[in-house]
């Protein structure tokens, strides 16, 4: 740990399953662990901040399968590749100190020993598997934990399961879990503890399937080939296997396990409140100092999910309003450990009125004050007035602690509300001490240039309180104050900037967004997308060979081709099979082809169909064309031959 520095602190984020593109519930967990991060850094921590991913499991080996890849070269593009996890974090300013992979070597070794520790202390044995397994949740199930025959999680169907398999004694911990969830802090907030009593602890606790046999895709349990590890074994020990436990690759344990929180959302609470702690105590570990069961941010009251589109793809966000204002609204607009509801009309009113009324208004109109009223500098001489700046000053001067206070809580809401009620105070001392009156004489120059200096002041430490938040926003803001600090020592109250301090002009932080006009473009997005291009599906009934065979194709020449009267669709086509006699074929191709340009040309014929009548008029078999979809539109191309290919040759 540096000498300066008040301590380590280590937070996480769950690692995410690369198995679909993230969206924007997926990081709002980031962002918040993220802004915490930034927070202890700002009060002079020494943070580790993990993320990473969690790459093992039956879906994705399924998900590899379906789309012709290898596992790995799968989870490979989702983590590494364009638009995937790290672009992501990237773009969202997600200051993680290191990203674990599961896949990683040094953690699938860590893995390996883990598990043979615990098999080698007997609280692994061998065992058969006989319940109920959620493949999309990668959980197993008993009867009495399903709800109404389902996932308790995700509401799906589960299958039967019954093979050989590896056990955990979770039930052996069951008292101590007990323990740990009602009589201390470890898991917040207060209500998910009841969650975990009532629906898991009471009903009793079970012994836990740690391996598999039934797919490859997992770290194999090195002393019994067939067997892979449980994935949420190998996930949770990613917290640990990151700072170097069981492995080489780092040397971190010492400074910081155990962890001072790990972020989680509220469906994996379970694992991270009772796995976790039961698996740390059967190796005598130090357990985590807290787990946080955040929320969730739902879509018009229900789960999200990329597949309900553009409005919750964070790269349409960030690119519509800024990454600044797409973290600041996560975190201001709902209560950290409740569910909220996204929706643009929410973001927008966010931005509008924290963002570019409140906040951006006050920055602009003080800085264009100043370099209005008096250039560059502010002038040194100033007059203070005691009773009209008691307040604001004494407002700015209690911020930090109350923010603090808040943010200790993971309060994120409440630590901004307090930050937003000073911005608004300060707008309302603006209107209270009209610096446009004080500026008509130069008598009252001196009170003025308080009055903006107060205001600077103001500015500079709900900026620096901001920045956990929005990092960009607040150097921008730095920048404006000519460059100020904004360090934590500094955020206690007024005096940290020159009395002569220069200030720099600049565009609105945050513009104004007209509401209707921002909802229709988001709404334009948002149409189902038409694919590109669509084929048709392949049937699924077999045609035995000899079926196929009696179907007579040939070679035909085109003698003439004419549109047949009154009908829009159909051709008639006069042909050349071969045989001597000309033949006619009706096609309903009038709207992609005109008669002329396919006289001359070879097609292709079905010959042995039964006589049809279309129109009056006799058709003799049927031209084959080739047909598919092109953005919404139907379209069909004529099968053509070379032409030097004869009038009656077979298709076979
Ligand atoms: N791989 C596990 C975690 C293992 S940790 C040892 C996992 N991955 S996940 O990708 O499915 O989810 C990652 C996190 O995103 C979870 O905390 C989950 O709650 C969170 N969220 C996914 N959708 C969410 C919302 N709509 N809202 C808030 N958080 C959500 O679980």
């Amino acid at each position: 740990m540096c000498e300066k520095c008040k301590g380590n602190f280590y937070i996480t984020t769950p690692i995410y399953y690369p198995s679909a593109k993230l969206h924007i519930g997926h990081a709002y967990c980031t962002v918040a662990t993220d802004t915490m991060a930034r927070y202890k850094r700002l009060q002079g921590y020494n943070v580790m901040f993990l993320t990473g991913t969690d790459e093992h499991g039956q879906k994705i080996e399924d998900k590899a399968k379906a789309a012709g890849v290898t596992p790995k070269q799968f989870v490979d593009n989702i983590v590494e590749g364009p638009g995937g996890v790290k672009d992501l974090w990237k773009l969202m300013n997600i200051s993680y100190d290191r990203f674990i992979r599961t896949t990683d070597d040094y953690h699938v070794a860590a893995i390996q020993k883990i598990f043979k520790k615990m098999y080698d202390n007997g609280d692994i044995y061998k065992g058969v598997y006989k319940g109920k397994y959620c493949k999309p949740c990668e959980s197993f199930w008993t009867e009495s934990q399903l709800k109404d025959g389902k996932c308790p999680d995700c509401g799906g169907e589960v299958q039967d399961a019954e093979e050989e398999a590896y056990f955990f004694r979770l039930s052996k911990y069951a008292d101590r879990v007990r323990d740990l969830l009602e009589n201390t802090d470890f898991l917040e907030p207060r209500s998910r503890v009841n969650e975990m009593i009532n629906n898991f602890i009471k009903p009793g606790l079970e012994d836990l399937c740690v391996s598999r046999t039934s797919f490859t895709w997992g770290i194999p349990v090195d002393f019994d080939p067939g067997h892979v590890v449980y994935v949420w074994i190998d996930a949770l020990f990613n917290y640990m296997t990151a700072l170097g436990f069981e492995n080489d690759r780092y040397d971190d344990l010492e400074a910081f396990w155990p962890a001072d929180v790990h972020f989680v959302g509220k469906e994996i609470v379970r694992f991270h409140s009772i796995i976790w702690p039961a698996m740390l105590m059967s190796l005598n570990l130090p357990l985590p100092k807290k787990v946080y069961g955040h929320g969730w941010l739902l879509l018009d009251g229900g789960k999200m999910s990329k597949s309900k589109g553009n409005v919750v793809d964070p790269y349409v966000l960030a690119e519509h309003f800024g990454v600044d204002a797409l973290r600041f609204f996560l975190l201001r607009t709902f209560p950290f450990g409740s569910d909220g509801n996204f929706s643009n009309e929410a973001l927008i009113n966010t931005i509008n009125v924290d963002l570019a009324n409140d906040l951006g208004n006050l920055v602009s109109r003080t800085v264009a004050m100043a370099q209005k009223y008096f250039g560059e500098r502010l002038p040194a001489a100033q007059t203070a007035d005691e009773e009209k700046d008691a307040e604001l000053i004494a407002m700015v001067s209690s911020l930090r602690d109350k923010y603090e206070e808040q943010m200790e809580k993971f309060a994120f809401q409440n630590a901004l509300a307090e930050v937003f009620k000073v911005i608004s105070r300060a707008n309302k001392y603006i209107d209270e001490n009209a610096p446009w009156v004080l500026a008509k004489s130069e008598e009252s120059k001196p009170r003025l240039a308080r009055v903006l200096y107060n205001l600077l002041e103001t500015i500079r430490v709900c900026g620096g309180l901001l920045t956990p938040f929005m990092p960009d926003t607040a150097a921008e803001i730095a920048k404006r104050l000519g460059g100020a600090r904004m360090d934590w020592d500094s955020l206690t109250g007024f005096g940290v900037l020159p009395a002569d301090v220069a200030t720099v002009a600049g565009p609105a932080l945050f513009p104004r967004i007209d509401m209707d006009k921002e909802l229709a473009a988001l709404e334009e997005l948002n149409k189902p997308a038409v694919p590109a291009l669509e084929i048709q599906p392949y049937a699924e009934e077999k045609v035995d060979f000899d079926t196929f065979c009696k179907s007579d194709l040939r070679a035909v020449k085109v003698k003439d081709c004419q549109s047949v009267k009154k009908s829009e669709k159909l051709l008639m086509f006069t042909l050349d099979d071969g045989t001597g006699t000309d033949r006619q074929i009706l096609s309903g191709i009038a709207k992609y082809y005109k008669p002329e340009e396919l006289v001359g040309k070879t097609l292709v014929a079905i010959t042995n169909l039964p006589p049809r009548k279309m129109m009056g008029k006799q058709s003799n078999g049927m031209l084959l064309s080739a047909v598919h979809t092109e953005k919404g539109e139907e379209k069909l191309n004529l099968v053509i031959l070379s032409d030097d290919i004869p009038a009656g040759a077979k298709l076979c």
